[in-house]
């Protein structure tokens, strides 16, 4: 019945879009960019038409993230650089998305740049509506969080096109509320989507062209739906074709079960890599961090990994300069590194977010000259322990999946080997998408270099 209804209204009802133009801009982590994709293809449906050029844009959306005082300065400077082109188009709707509009909502709309559109991120079925609501003259906002929404049934409009790899979100929100972190007040409680929806949308992909999928998550090991934990899920979506390669990020560390560790260890084409943020190396931070871990713990942890994997590379985050951190603690961070030999690292200073609960209980007592310090140095160790990561690789056989054309010269392709690490080597007649036999032959500090060994 329902069904029936949908199509007879569809029918009569003309398209909302009519034609006009959309332009999305994307800032912050790959779930905003899978939120991108879910945006672009409500919108076609209601008969926009996507565009890459802002120029000839009828209404731009941009899709922001809030995890740093400076992730939203950027977004502020970007907004103000839309009044030029609304002066050449007085029509032109702007909207605001993602976790600074859920984070910011009415005060958007009250800001001298001139924002249409307010939108948090789990209200983009409804961008339809706000933009009718914008093209008639008035604001449009919604920021409601919902504990249901996945989007799971909407095929996302794939706009990084290497065709190569791409990314499915299998959760939405986060219910750790690690002290310093805004996510969980952006993107609301966490839920997650229906695996055969997941299996589906990989397959696709994989039917498409596609040979490697990660799977999307701000926590990705709490996953569950029904009977499907996040070990099952990666079988399931493994189970797909050995030719098509899966990854996962985000992984907390409290929760890395030797059960997924054997399901990565079981299927070769499960990449041998873990993104495995550890913040601090200091147990007294971690505490107050609520990152519910010790050093020990996650050292442990670490020590399972090599159990199961000897050959996995470990990545992670880290925040210098958290309330109260002492020497000692910063030691402990530096010290942690050398333990683990981290094979990259994203690596920030702790930046207060508003309304979280290390900013109503801890002070941010240390000075940015000290917090940029201590980053450095965090950043000088990493880049030595990169460098002696990409050199132990020397020498070693490797499969990596081309993703494309060398940037710096288009005699060379670069790809990925199941580490996550780039190579980058002669072209032969290899194309995206093979899978090509490489024998590591040098790196620098992000890449490594290889030549095609024939098999
Ligand atoms: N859900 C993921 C990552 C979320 S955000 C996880 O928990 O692993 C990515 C990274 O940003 C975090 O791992 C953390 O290192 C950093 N981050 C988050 N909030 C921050 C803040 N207030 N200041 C500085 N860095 C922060
Ligand atoms: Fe933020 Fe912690 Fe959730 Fe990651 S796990 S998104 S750091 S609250
Ligand atoms: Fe930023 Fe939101 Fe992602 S705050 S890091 S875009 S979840």
């Amino acid at each position: 019945m329902s069904i029936l209804k949908t199509v007879a209204n569809n029918s009569l009802r003309p398209l909302k879009g009519e034609g006009k133009k959309l332009f999305i801009e994307t800032y912050g982590c790959q779930m905003n960019a899978g939120d991108s994709e879910i945006v672009v293809s409500i919108m076609q449906q209601e008969g926009y038409r996507y565009t890459e050029s802002i120029d000839e844009a009828d209404i731009i959306l941009i899709n922001t993230c809030s995890i740093r005082d400076n992730a939203e300065q950027r977004i502020w400077g970007r907004l103000s650089e839309m009044r030029r082109l609304r002066k050449r188009k007085p029509s032109l709707i702007v909207g605001i998305i993602g976790c600074m509009a859920e984070r910011l909502n009415e005060q958007l709309l009250e800001s001298e740049c001139g924002v249409d559109i307010v939108a948090g991120p789990d209200a983009y079925r409804d961008l339809p509506t706000l933009a009718r609501t914008a093209e008639g003259g008035d604001k449009g906002i919604n920021v409601e969080l919902s504990k249901e929404e996945t989007y799971a049934e909407i095929a996302p409009v794939r706009l990084d096109k290497n065709g190569v790899t791409g990314f499915v979100s299998i959760m939405r929100g986060c219910n750790n509320y690690c002290s310093y972190c805004v996510v969980p007040y952006t993107r609301g409680i966490e839920r997650s989507r229906d695996p055969h929806t997941i299996v589906a949308e990989a397959r696709t992909l994989f039917e498409n062209g596609y040979r490697e999928v990660t799977l999307l998550g701000q926590n990705v090991n709490s996953y569950r739906s029904g009977d499907v934990d996040f070990p099952e899920l990666m079988a399931m979506v493994a189970e797909i074709s050995p030719l098509l390669r899966v990854r996962f990020a985000t992984s907390h560390p409290k929760d890395i079960s030797d059960a997924l560790l054997e399901v990565m260890a079981r299927y070769d084409n499960i990449c041998k890599s873990i993104h495995l943020p550890a913040q601090s190396g200091s147990n007294e931070m971690l505490k107050k961090m609520n990152r519910k871990y010790t050093r020990e713990w996650y050292l442990e942890r670490i020590a399972a990994i090599r159990r199961y994997m000897p050959d996995c590379a470990i990545t992670t985050d880290l925040i210098a300069g958290f309330c109260g951190e002492t020497e000692e603690d910063h030691a402990q961070t530096l010290s942690l590194m050398r333990e683990v030999g981290y094979a990259s690292a994203f690596m920030f200073k702790y930046s207060e977010r508003p309304g979280t609960f290390s900013a109503r209980h801890f002070e941010d007592d240390i000075e940015d000259g000290e917090k940029t310090r201590r980053l450095n140095e965090i950043i000088a160790l990493q880049n030595s322990l990169s460098v002696a990561s990409n050199e132990a690789e020397i020498g070693k056989l490797r499969e990596v999946l081309v993703e494309g054309t060398s940037k710096r010269s288009d005699a060379q392709l670069c790809g990925r080997t199941s580490q996550n690490k780039m190579v980058v080597f002669d072209r032969h007649d290899h194309q995206p998408g093979d899978y090509v036999m490489l024998r590591i032959t040098g790196c620098s500090s992000a890449t490594l270099f290889g030549e095609v060994v024939e098999q």
